[in-house]
């Protein structure tokens, strides 16, 4: 247990203590040589978030199980890609180890976990099949990785940012999104429960809840959503437009720069939190 007056400190400079008036003029320098696991890490938020911590200077490690790479492979845009199964334990584990133990570039020091899916049905007509996809993706999957982040940072002794990317059907619900809805519940009460039981560490734990936000993602919901409740893609697009007070709806950008503000110098005093990025759709 640390308190103010004898701060964790590391490498890159995260530190427990309050941040001094010269981190707050560059709040962003405690990212450069960091090294930030960005999961879900090739497209849609997690590529908007991996190339805005690359931007400043952190050694992002972006990870998706799209990729085929078994371990860590320098991408010529200067990040390093690595298959994952975020719902595999084994896969997960695998992974931190071989980032932390095997590749020479250190513990994990912020965890950005934005993998993530969704599957689109009423509940009375949702299969079991189907509700555990996401349970398996979206809540196994922020618990799994955030653990072994958890415990790498423990392992080492040193402060560090868990930052999961939830929804906010993390706080509301949705018509044909049971099963997503309820595994965005989950990663909510995991952020809270772990950020208890890590704040002792110097780890701060926080949820973003995104709202709509323009991805492959949601372009695909509207199609499966449309369908679902006999409205056209054209219609549901409108819709979404007409609930956002700020008039437009999200993007990755949007959700990528409340992440880097979660793990500079600005985000200190921040965990257990889910914050809302959401235009004003969600405001609890
Ligand atoms: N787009 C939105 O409107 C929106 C709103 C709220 C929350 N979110 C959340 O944001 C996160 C990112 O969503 P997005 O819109 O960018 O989606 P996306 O589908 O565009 O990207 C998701 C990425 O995660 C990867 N992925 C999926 N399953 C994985 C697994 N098991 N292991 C590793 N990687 C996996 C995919 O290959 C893909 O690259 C998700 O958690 C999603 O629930 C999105």
């Amino acid at each position: 247990m640390t308190n103010s007056t004898d701060p964790v400190l590391d490498a890159s400079g995260h530190s427990t203590s309050a941040p001094d008036a010269e981190a707050l003029l560059d709040p962003f320098a405690v990212l450069s040589g960091e090294v930030v696991l960005v999961t879900g890490g090739r497209q849609g938020i997690g590529e908007a978030v991996r190339d805005a911590f690359l931007a400043h200077g952190a050694r992002v490690v972006a990870a998706d199980l799209a990729w085929e790479d078994p371990i860590p492979v320098r991408d010529e845009a200067g990040y390093w890609r690595v298959h994952v199964d975020v719902s595999d334990e084994q896969s997960v584990d695998g992974l931190v180890s071989a980032v932390e133990a095997d590749s020479g570039l250190g513990t994990v020091g912020v965890l950005v976990n934005c993998a993530g899916t969704s599957t689109m049905s009423r509940v009375v007509d949702t299969s079991v099949y189907d509700w555990q996809i996401d349970q398996d993706v979206n809540a196994r999957g922020s618990f799994v990785v955030a653990r072994a982040v958890a415990r790498g940072l423990e392992a080492v002794g040193r402060p560090g940012r868990i930052i999961l990317i939830a929804s906010q059907a993390a706080k509301n619900g949705y018509r044909c999104m049971g099963a997503y809805v309820a595994s965005k519940h989950a990663v909510l009460g995991l952020t809270k429960t772990l950020a208890l039981e890590e704040a002792p560490f110097g780890i701060t734990v926080n949820a973003v809840c995104p709202g709509i936000i323009e991805t492959a993602m949601k372009r695909r919901e509207r199609v499966e959503g449309g369908a679902l409740r006999g409205m056209s893609v054209e219609e549901i697009e409108a819709e979404d437009n007409s609930q956002v007070p700020l008039g437009r709806t999200g993007t990755p950008q949007d959700v990528a720069g409340v992440a880097l503000f979660l793990a500079s110098s600005l985000g200190s005093y921040l965990t257990g939190q889910g914050i809302n990025v959401t235009g004003g759709m969600t405001m609890q």
